[in-house]
């Protein structure tokens, strides 16, 4: 791996722990103005300082995002649906590598459909975007998303996941699972978890440290961070399993301490 690579990720994935909380606010390029993220850039002001890196759009990033914010960004490369559509996978690459230099980004991110009509396209943009990441020393995140009709198991999230290794992917984001130990097991690459919905805090919390207890590096989460009430302390309990150790129920108690 060539110094950039390495760099880059390491700004992404702390070089200590190998862990991460990636703060996801990539949600409006498919679902338009998110709850939570309707103003991107005042959600976002008072949680960079708690978050290892940032997942967004280019848009978001250049009309929202001050130049002088110290945070590793993690593009959104990929788009072209809207939830409209009833087929979420007919997405393509959006994004050149020339802006991602310009953008100066840690990371690249683009979402796979594995088991969709659209696998092969995702794939092969997934592939091409690891070529083109290698050569610029940029690090590729890929997305395994699911279709409405897949099932959010340890053998369809493995399966992606693995894929996504397999064909370049330097970070895998998936979702957590039941047997989530053998999502990881099978995949050579570190995967981060992504939130989902928005759930009860507590719940919430708990899903964090489930999922670093069975080997995830961390997550890249949104809106159970940004559509809580107490979105700053949100982040900072998720750090707490994250980077310090804390089991679910420690956090918790933070949690509740700090929002009084
Ligand atoms: C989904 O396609 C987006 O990439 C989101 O970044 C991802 O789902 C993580 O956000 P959340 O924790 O809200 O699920």
């Amino acid at each position: 791996m060539d110094w950039g690579m390495k760099n880059r990720l390491a700004s992404i994935l702390s070089p200590k722990s190998g862990r991460c909380v990636m703060l996801a606010v990539d949600h409006g390029y498919f679902q338009g103005p998110t709850s939570g993220l309707q103003k991107p850039g005042e959600t976002v002001a008072p949680l960079v300082e708690h978050a290892d890196a940032l997942m967004l759009t280019r848009g978001v990033l250049r009309s929202t995002i001050s130049a002088d914010v110290r945070i590793p960004i993690v593009l959104r490369a990929s788009g072209g649906t809207s939830i409209l559509q009833d087929d979420l996978s007919d997405e393509d690459r959006h994004v050149d590598i020339q802006d991602a230099v310009r953008l100066n980004v840690a990371g690249l991110a683009l979402s796979i459909f594995v088991g969709s009509k659209n696998e092969r396209r995702s794939l092969t943009n997934l592939a091409k975007l690891c070529d083109e990441g290698q050569q610029y020393g940029i690090p590729v995140l890929a997305v395994t998303a699911v279709g409405k009709e897949m099932v959010r198991d340890a053998r369809y999230l493995g399966l992606a996941s693995r894929i996504a290794a397999e064909l370049g992917a330097t970070i895998v984001k998936t979702y957590y699972c039941e047997d989530f130990e053998k999502v990881v097991a099978g995949c050579p690459v570190p995967i981060v978890i992504a939130g989902g919905k928005k759930i009860e805090e507590r719940d919430a919390l708990k899903l964090a440290y489930d999922a670093v207890s069975a080997g995830a590096s961390g997550v890249d989460m949104g809106r159970n961070i940004f559509q809580s009430k107490w979105p700053v302390q949100m982040i900072q309990a998720v750090r707490g399993i994250v980077h310090e150790g804390k089991t679910a129920d420690e956090s918790w108690d933070w949690f509740q301490h700090a929002i009084g």
